[in-house]
């Protein structure tokens, strides 16, 4: 007896999520070491933390994948792209993979809509929301540097910025949380 309950389709685009996680990993891995040569240990932390964060995104559709009898398939992932030449340009390739990963999360919402998978579409708006949430902390990342004077920040304004993010949390506070008493 059959008991996997994921068609063919659901499981290749899940499958190529799980993929796609590990892949943000190793970038912001990469972007890490990059930051932390350039000296700036702050902002290396705050991507190895996000790398953890974007494995734990990787296991939790592995989970799925599994649970639903489906077959989790690892492949080879490809080498991270080549070193960013600065912070500006760190920070804007970071919202880049964001906003492509979400354009991946929605794939899967519409494909599980088309399929009437209602299990699966359920399980993936839990990524819509966590990409509200990741392309809210690299919007962030961006309006703090330009704060600090973007290209011509000085030395100072980016030994700040360096020091809040090493200390900075994972999570940001978004507009849906709030509410009359807790407007943050
Ligand atoms: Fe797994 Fe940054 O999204």
């Amino acid at each position: 007896m059959d008991t996997n309950r994921l068609s063919k389709k659901i499981e290749d685009i899940l499958n190529a999520q799980v993929t796609k996680e590990a892949e943000a990993a190793q970038i912001y891995l990469s972007y890490g070491c990059w930051a932390d040569s350039k000296g700036y240990g702050g902002i290396a932390n705050y991507f190895f933390r996000h790398s953890g964060e974007e494995r734990n995104h990787m296991m939790k559709v592995m989970q799925y994948i599994m649970e639903r009898g489906g077959e989790v398939k690892i492949s080879a992932i490809k080498a991270p792209p080549k070193s960013p030449k600065n912070l500006q340009d760190c920070f804007e390739k970071t919202f880049q993979h964001e906003v492509d990963n979400t354009t991946a999360i929605y794939e899967i919402v519409n494909l599980a809509h088309d399929e009437k998978d209602w299990a699966t579409y359920n399980f993936a708006q839990w990524f819509v929301k966590e990409q509200i949430e990741e392309e809210k902390l690299v919007m962030d990342l961006l309006d703090k540097l330009k704060i600090a004077g973007g290209p011509k920040a000085s030395d100072e304004s980016l030994f700040n910025l360096d020091k809040y993010l090493g200390e900075a949390p994972d999570e940001v506070p978004l507009a849906r949380e709030a509410s009359v008493d807790k407007p943050e």
